[in-house]
């Protein structure tokens, strides 16, 4: 394969510069060229996370089981994010004082959580950010989209596009607020007769997180259900916005656990400009007929319960809550952790919030939905399935490429050689999902031809596409031999190709 001369280097970014920089360690000298490369594709606040940079190797990276050894240098970015600064950098970006900071209005971010019924009472994760949002005007937001979402400086916009993306830049301009014991008023949605208030046990964290179980006072007067119920928290004593919602999860029943980006609405991470686009400046738009399908499972499932997973930074978590319970039903999210100490962090993230969902509902039957271009899910699904095998329904992964031609990122499959294949279904359109008896054990729609050859799959050469490497494509940024061929905010995205096709670069 032709790749073979092309280095893939992975950056991995979050929040906070020093966890990034062992990620991007990995990658060590190949880093530096690939950053000077990139130019004003990876802006300067990744130069610094690169100088960071010492020790790891590339076979410490987590790259995808079966991923050819001629793609050793490959792995998933999590980019739109590759900039993302922390508290001290926001502050001194914005010329703010230690004095000025102390006195903006604090808030919380509660992540919609959800809650099992244990030992008598509801048992409830209460998860989220503590922070300060500083005043902005839309100048210094222009600055910091430019400064920390690299390429959307040269996205033409209109004005409706101008105040989303300066809405989303303003989200990630929180600055972590730490060492704060938070107490929540809780209220069932439904009935306002009792609340409660419930204080965290562990003041937030450095990174200004908390996430926690709280057991709810039986006072609340909610018991077991065999239908999904909601819950409202207030923080208290708050000056600024602290609001979140929850669901209390029936012990048994279908818990429908799905990514979000080009499963649940269009994004094309495998189109980076496009991507760049749907992610920050664009309202986003349903993937057409997974609404419908959502509602069916619904009022169809018992018990049903539903929990969003994705790696976006939970600073958008308010933009991602908006969006997702507006067009489908409410229930829990998973964003990406605040707290990332280590890039396997990053990495595990999607597994770690999947151990955590089915060890806290040992009694439900779990359906992940995700895609091929998300290659942490396509490693995810299967090794939780493996590890928790009473609890699949089913694994419903869309391809992207079958339905997308511009999709030219490879996807890995190894990991579904060792499932049974009445567990796992390989889609193109939600229709294909629409009529199948989940409940009496059918994940497979037989008209579906399923292709897998359960090794590495797609990518920029096969179907007649267009190398990307030598193609002028509208969509793909190229900037002194470095090209950028998946970009998005959450998940993940393959892939910046640094490396050098013959001669070119450094
Ligand atoms: C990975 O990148 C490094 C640095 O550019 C290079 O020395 C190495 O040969 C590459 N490995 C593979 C397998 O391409
Ligand atoms: C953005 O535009 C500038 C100036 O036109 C150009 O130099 C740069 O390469 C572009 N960056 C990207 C990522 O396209
Ligand atoms: C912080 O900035 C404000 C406004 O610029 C200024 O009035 C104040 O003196 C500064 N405080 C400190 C401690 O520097
Ligand atoms: C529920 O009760 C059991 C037995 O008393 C105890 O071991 C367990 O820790 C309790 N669970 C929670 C979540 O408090
Ligand atoms: C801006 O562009 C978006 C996306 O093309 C479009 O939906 C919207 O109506 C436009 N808004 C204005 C004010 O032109
Ligand atoms: C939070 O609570 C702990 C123990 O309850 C206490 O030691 C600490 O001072 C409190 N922190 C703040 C900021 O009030
Ligand atoms: C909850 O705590 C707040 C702030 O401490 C207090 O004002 C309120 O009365 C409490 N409510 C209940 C139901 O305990
Ligand atoms: C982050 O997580 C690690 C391990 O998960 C923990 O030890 C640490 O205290 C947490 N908080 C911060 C601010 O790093
Ligand atoms: C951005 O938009 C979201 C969703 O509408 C909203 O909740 C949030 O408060 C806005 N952020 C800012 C900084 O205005
Ligand atoms: C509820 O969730 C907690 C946290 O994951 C777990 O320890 C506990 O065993 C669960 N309770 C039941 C009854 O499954
Ligand atoms: C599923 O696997 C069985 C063998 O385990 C095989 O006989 C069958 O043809 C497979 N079905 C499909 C649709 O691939
Ligand atoms: C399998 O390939 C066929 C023929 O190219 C295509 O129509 C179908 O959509 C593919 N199936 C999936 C799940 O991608």
């Amino acid at each position: 394969m032709i790749i073979s001369t092309i280095t893939f280097v992975a950056l991995a970014a979050s929040v906070k510069g020093q966890v990034v920089s062992s990620a991007t360690a990995a990658v060590g000298s190949a880093v530096t060229g690939a950053t000077s490369a990139a130019g004003s594709a990876v802006s300067s606040a990744t130069a610094a996370v690169v100088s960071a940079a010492s020790s790891i190797a590339v076979s410490d990276l987590p790259l995808p089981s079966g991923f050819p050894t001629s793609l050793a240098n490959y792995t998933d970015i999590l980019s739109g994010t590759l900039n993302f600064p922390n508290a001290s950098t926001i502050e001194s970006d914005l010329n703010l004082n230690d004095t000025e900071v102390a006195q903006l209005p604090l808030s919380a971010l509660v992540i919609p959580g959800y809650a099992n019924f244990t030992n008598g009472t509801w048992n409830l994760r209460v998860q989220g950010l503590a922070y300060k949002l500083p005043a902005l005007n839309d100048s210094q937001l222009d600055d910091a989209a430019d400064k920390y979402l690299p390429g959307v400086g040269n996205l033409t916009l209109n004005s409706t596009e101008e105040t989303l993306l300066r809405n989303r830049t303003h989200d990630l301009l929180a600055i972590p607020h730490s060492n704060e014991n938070l107490t929540f008023l809780v209220s069932a949605s439904n009935s306002s007769t009792s609340v409660v208030n419930i204080t965290l046990s562990q003041p937030t964290d450095a990174s200004g997180e908390f996430d926690e179980f709280v057991m709810l006072p039986s006072s609340l007067g909610l018991s077991n259900s065999s239908t999904t119920q909601h819950i409202t928290l207030y923080g208290q004593n708050l000056s600024g916005p602290a609001n979140g919602s929850a669901i209390l999860v029936p012990t048994s029943g279908y818990s429908i656990v799905s990514d979000i980006d080009d499963v649940l609405r269009i994004t094309k991470v495998y189109q980076p400009i496009t991507g760049l686009r749907n992610s920050f400046a664009e309202k986003y738009v349903n993937l057409p007929g997974m609404p419908e399908l959502f509602e069916h499972w619904e009022s169809t499932l018992p018990g049903v319960a539903f929990h969003y997973d994705t790696t976006t930074p939970a600073q958008l978590t308010r933009t991602y809550v908006e969006y997702l319970f507006g067009n489908y039903p409410v229930g829990s999210l998973d964003m990406r952790p605040i707290n990332l100490t280590e890039p396997s962090a990053i990495f595990d993230a999607r597994q770690t919030s999947l151990v955590r969902l089915f060890e806290t509902f040992p009694d439900r039957k779990f359906v992940l939905i995700g895609d091929t271009s998300s290659s942490t899910l396509l490693s995810a699904y299967p090794s939780i399935a493996q590890q928790f095998p009473d609890q699949i329904g089913c694994i419903f992964i869309r391809n992207t490429s079958a339905t997308d031609g511009a999709d030219e990122l490879p996807f890995d499959t190894s990991g579904f050689a060792n499932l049974s294949n009445s567990t796992y279904f390989f889609y193109t359109v939600p229709e294909d999902l629409y009529n199948l008896n989940i409940n009496g054990g059918q994940c497979r729609n037989d008209s579906i031809p399923q292709n897998l050859t359960f090794g590495e799959m797609g990518g920029p050469f096969t179907n007649g596409s267009t190398n990307p490497l030598s193609s002028s494509s509208s969509d793909s940024t190229s900037t002194s031999g470095a090209r950028i061929v998946g970009a998005g905010l959450g998940t993940v995205v393959v892939a910046m190709i640094v490396g050098v096709i013959s001669g070119v670069g450094f």
